[in-house]
């Protein structure tokens, strides 16, 4: 697998017999931030609860982190995604729980940790993600963007090598979501961490992705860098990249 956090091979995803994801090929690079693109309903997420095996591949075969995520056995696939960190589409936080209490949630179930090395944990965390002494609020106090950083903070708490966010500034305003994109570059770089974002502001992936995979109607139709997927004459891509050009010669 060399230096892919995630290969996906011939990926058939379908739902109740509905074909969504029709041979998908695609990789993922290491301590890499890449962006995954298409337009709404094209199956993005259900790309990534496929990685994660909370929906079934109806055939072929998904690599994370050099195993075999679908012949693993229940047991050694659990610890497997224990070092993958996961920011849902709509990634709630729970309600009723501080933003401490939410954070230290992975590692209550998962570690035997005391409860003072946990708060030390939730209180690097909070810092990473810009929330500093934000642990006994209640997430119904935050912004939204400050719940999307407190998500993350809960996202990284187990240290993840590689990371899943699924439209992280979804409904951010555009300062918010600068600063997110910020955030994510700095996990990429100081915790050496790989990403896989959905997304589809042009803005942040500009700032963050170093690569794209493009998926349109169930297939890969583009995977390389960003500097290609801005080139590529492929029609899905170049209109994504360039929304504006069509309708500027509509008009003219
Ligand atoms: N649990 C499900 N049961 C049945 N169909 C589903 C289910 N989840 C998604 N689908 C269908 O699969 C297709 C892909 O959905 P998916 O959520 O993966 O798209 P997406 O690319 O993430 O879209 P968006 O950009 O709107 O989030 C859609 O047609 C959707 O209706
Ligand atoms: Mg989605």
């Amino acid at each position: 697998m060399g230096s892919h956090a995630v290969d996906v091979q011939s990926l058939v995803v379908e739902y109740s017999g509905t074909r969504v994801l029709d041979g998908v090929t695609c990789s993922i690079d290491a301590q890499n931030v890449t962006c995954i693109v298409g337009t709404s309903g094209c199956g993005k997420t259900t790309l990534l609860k496929t990685i994660l095996q909370l929906v079934p591949a109806a055939s072929g075969s998904i690599e994370l982190l050099g195993e075999d995520v679908i012949e693993r056995e229940p047991e050694e696939r659990a610890e497997l995604l224990l070092r993958v960190g996961v920011l849902f589409q709509n990634g709630a936080l729970l309600n009723s729980m501080t933003v401490a209490e939410n954070i230290a949630l992975p590692l209550r179930l998962h570690t035997d940790l005391p409860d003072e090395v946990i708060a030390r944990v939730v209180r690097e965390k909070l810092e990473i993600v810009n929330l500093p002494g934000a642990q006994n609020l209640l997430p119904p106090e935050l912004s939204g963007g400050m719940k999307k950083r407190a998500a993350l903070a809960r996202a990284i708490v187990l240290d993840p090598k590689v990371i899943f966010l699924d439209e992280p500034s979804a409904g951010l305003d555009p300062v918010s979501s600068a600063r997110l994109d910020m955030l994510m570059l700095s996990l990429k770089k100081h915790l050496r961490m790989t990403l896989v974002v959905v997304t589809h502001k042009l803005s942040s992936i500009f700032t963050v992705a170093d690569k794209i995979v493009f998926l349109d109607e169930g297939h890969v139709v583009f995977d390389g860098t960003l500097a290609a997927a801005r080139a590529s004459d492929i029609e899905v891509v170049a209109h994504f990249f360039d929304p504006f050009e069509e309708r500027a010669t509509e008009f003219s």
